[in-house]
């Protein structure tokens, strides 16, 4: 697999960091970080839970998240519940912080008891302190603890009552999880029903489901062959596939599971065995084994400090051949009585850490450092290396972020470097060899190497007050312009079709959009002739992509809602979740253009309690929009708004909000003219099941997965199947596109 990588990916890559300003008191500056970390770290929970798709490092994320603790210690002014070191949990994202439901098709159930997050430990110091304090609550010099591996996998929660699996629920926010039952069901080594002698009448199975290495490298390949897009990672690949609606297309992807814990234990009338009986991690394993579970071994026991750091040790060797991505140890101490005693904090329990291997580190030498112009047109110097191999991958690019880290690191062409790579995350430099330096290395300055104009447009470029990124202040510079209009297309956003790299630089060098609303003045013929290649050499679009490109964007036009078209402008700040809170709290692009939501938010400060604002607290808004995110909208709606709503009117664009509930109306409440009402959507109907299922739940109602007695209505369109056939048998009341709208009428 190759290292390419798209530095505006990251939801921080143009957020130039900013200087402490010397004018604000401590205090100030520090509330001011407070805020801004709450909502890196909530944005980043959200790429990690939710998306799989982390953009920084475990040891990154560590950093702020103890950087926005200590500030939280040092200031407890400034600490608001909303803060994401308080959430239960470390999924803080928007399925449970916000009040909207991301779009899936599962019964959301709670978990019997919470599934909580680890304790990271990045060095042998964290470690030594974690011990003493083992030793401490448990009054012991010598508890016993088991090493374990670590699974870099999706965590599930498999519930099974007298025997039978009956809930399979993904974490979620900690609390609830989404139903995968018919999912989990397709995994091989997920048992359907326990097997042996001891079957407790209730048990939470917690473990990890995930792809194995070769399995994943496989199944990529064989999408690649398909045509098909590539997975980045098997986590990816993992999380992706738990989530399909079709569990049919689940059991044709190569998942297994590994199950390292359990919930809540209720043993029932079991004759066999009592509570009393099990007591140690060595008897859960045990249990897990007649059960018919693949244990998660390797395991090591140890009761002092060298011992836990051997085991650590020698897992780390042997996780290399692997076909699990394991991305450090579990130290957990081995008898119940003990953990119980030891309890939790709000996030994770006392008696658990998770040891974090660094990232691998490999030397080279950089041979060039070329600059990206981002689409906020941030220039970003990217290193081109001499290509190396690092944790199985080619990597010959790496980041250099900007040049205050450059000059922190004092990289300099030619430098021999070492750079690391953890996981997925783009490669990063470390450090520099200067040892192997050459003498007449200069140092490296971003402003001389551009001549202080854009790369691309070579227009004059800026350092905005208090930051550090230069940038190409030219709004039609075409790099940023190619930039945003791939953003604008892009799955999560207006979700355009042949809107690639090439087709959005052709359009720009072309002079056929300025803005990416001027796509929607494209037509066949321009389209069908528009060159992807170079002059000597012509290569069309063609018409079959381009009428594709035009439906999509007709679509757009006409059906997607305004959450999209918010996150589609690709405003800094503004991402997914945001986007969808500001579409729950305005109509339309005119009312966002007035909003008094957004002007008090802008003016909160990090203390300030959004529930307890005069004005914001019937709101209910999710930590993901807070004062950092609404200033960042108001300046670009003051820059931007009024040409935005003459060119939406221009092209007839409608952008209005899919999910307006602005007060007190969260998504699981029950309000609107189908609150409480739970619906099946099947068959072909006149739009896209999206369309009725976003109908169905703007108005309260709940939308399922399958058919039970607990459904109330079927909503089926033509073709519908098996659904069909069990509403009719169940009695579940069947509804056609009509009789909805009377329903909703009626109510
Ligand atoms: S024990 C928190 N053991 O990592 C309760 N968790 O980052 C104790 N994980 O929530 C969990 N491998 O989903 C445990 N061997 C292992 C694990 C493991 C992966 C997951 C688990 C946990 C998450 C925290």
């Amino acid at each position: 697999m190759s290292d390419l990588f798209d530095l505006n990916f990251s939801p921080n890559a143009d957020d130039a960091s900013e200087k402490p300003d010397e004018q604000k008191t401590a205090a100030q500056t520090a509330q001011a970080r407070i805020q801004e970390l709450s909502e890196q770290i909530t944005q980043h929970d959200k790429l990690y839970y939710v998306d799989a798709a982390p953009s920084i490092s475990d040891a990154e994320y560590d950093k702020l998240f103890r950087e926005l603790e200590n500030l939280e210690e040092q200031y407890p002014q400034f600490l608001s519940s909303d803060s994401p070191t308080q959430k239960v949990g470390a999924d803080t994202s928007a399925e449970t912080t916000s009040p909207l439901t991301i779009a899936d098709n599962f019964v959301n159930r709670p978990h019997f008891s919470p599934m909580l997050s680890i304790q990271d430990v990045f060095s042998d110091e964290e470690l030594a302190t974690f011990w003493q304090r083992w030793q401490k609550l448990s009054e012991s010099e010598s508890p016993q603890v088991t090493i374990e591996p670590k699974i870099d996998g999706v965590a599930l929660n498999l519930i099974y009552e007298q025997g039978q699996l009956v809930q399979a629920l993904t974490r979620g926010d900690g609390t609830s999880g989404d139903d995968v039952l018919a999912n989990a069901l397709t995994i091989a080594c997920v048992p359907h029903s326990l097997k042996g002698t001891f079957i407790p009448s209730r048990v939470e199975v917690r473990g990890e489901v995930y792809m194995p290495n070769q399995a994943f490298h496989d199944w990529n390949q064989q999408r690649e062959e398909a045509g098909l897009k590539l997975m980045a990672n098997p986590r990816n690949a993992t999380a992706g596939a738990i989530k399909l609606l079709d569990s049919a297309e689940v059991a044709q992807r190569p998942l297994s599971f590994k199950a390292h814990g359990f919930g809540v234990l209720e043993m029932g009338e079991s004759p066999i065995i009592t509570k009393t009986q099990w007591q140690t991690h060595d008897d859960f394993n045990l249990a897990l084994r007649d059960w018919g579970f693949i244990l998660n071994e390797p395991q090591w026991q140890a009761t002092d400090l060298e011992g836990i750091q051997k085991a650590i040790a020698e897992l780390n060797i042997q996780r290399h051949d692997f076909d699990m991505g394991t991305d450090g140890a579990v130290v957990k101490i081995a008898d119940f009585a003990l953990r119980e005693s030891m309890g939790f904090t709000a996030r994770s329990p006392r008696w658990a850490l998770a040891f974090k291997y660094p990232p691998d580190q490999v030397e080279t030498t950089i041979k060039a450092i070329t600059i990206q112009v981002g689409r906020t047109g941030v220039l970003t110097p990217v290193a081109e290396l001499e290509p190396v191999l690092v944790s199985g991958t080619v990597v010959s690019r790496a980041t250099l972020h900007n040049q205050d880290e450059i000059d922190r690191k004092d990289i300099r062409l030619l430098d021999t470097v070492v750079i690391e790579k953890a996981g997925e995350i783009i490669p990063s430099v470390v450090r520099v060899c200067l040892d192997k330096r050459c003498h007449s290395s200069e140092k490296y300055c971003l402003f001389d190497a551009v001549n202080g104009c854009c790369p691309q447009c070579k227009q004059e470029i800026k350092q905005l007050e208090g930051q550090v990124a230069w940038r190409c202040i030219n709004l039609s510079c075409p790099a940023q312009l190619s930039n945003r209009i791939i953003h604008f297309g892009s799955r999560k956003a207006l979700d355009l079709e042949a809107l690639g790299q090439a087709v959005a630089e052709s359009l720009v060098k072309n002079d056929l959009v300025k803005h990416p609303l001027d796509l929607f003045t494209l037509d066949e013929e321009v389209l069908a002739e528009l060159n992807l290649g170079d002059e000597d050499k012509a290569r069309k679009l063609g018409a079959k992509q381009g009428t594709k490109l035009l439906n999509s964007l007709e679509k757009a036009r006409n059906e997607q809602p305004l959450s999209r078209w918010v996150y589609a402008l690709g405003i800094p700040q503004i991402g997914e979740v945001a986007a969808k809170e500001l579409s729950r709290l305005h109509k339309n692009f005119a009312e966002l253009m007035d909003s008094p939501i957004l002007l008090e938010l802008a003016q909160l400060k990090a203390s300030d309690k959004k529930d307890q604002h005069p004005l914001l607290s019937d709101y209910q808004i999710a930590a993901e929009l807070g004062p950092v995110s609404a200033q960042s909208l108001l300046s670009y709606l003051e820059r931007e708004g009024e040409l935005l709503l003459s060119q939406l009117a221009q092209f007839n664009i409608q952008a209005t909000s899919n999910n307006y509930r602005p007060k007190g109306q969260t998504a699981g409440s029950e309000q609107g003219a189908l609150a409480g009402l739970k619906f099946v959507i099947t068959g072909t109907l006149s739009q896209p099941r999206d369309h009725f299922k976003d109908l169905i739940e703007s108005h309260g109602g709940k939308t399922l997965s399958a058919v039970s007695t607990k459904v109330d209505y079927l909503l089926a369109g033509d073709n519908a199947g098996s659904k069909l056939d069990k509403a009719e048998k169940l009695g579940v009341k069947v509804l056609g596109e009509a009789d909805l709208t009377q329903l909703l009428e009626s109510n």
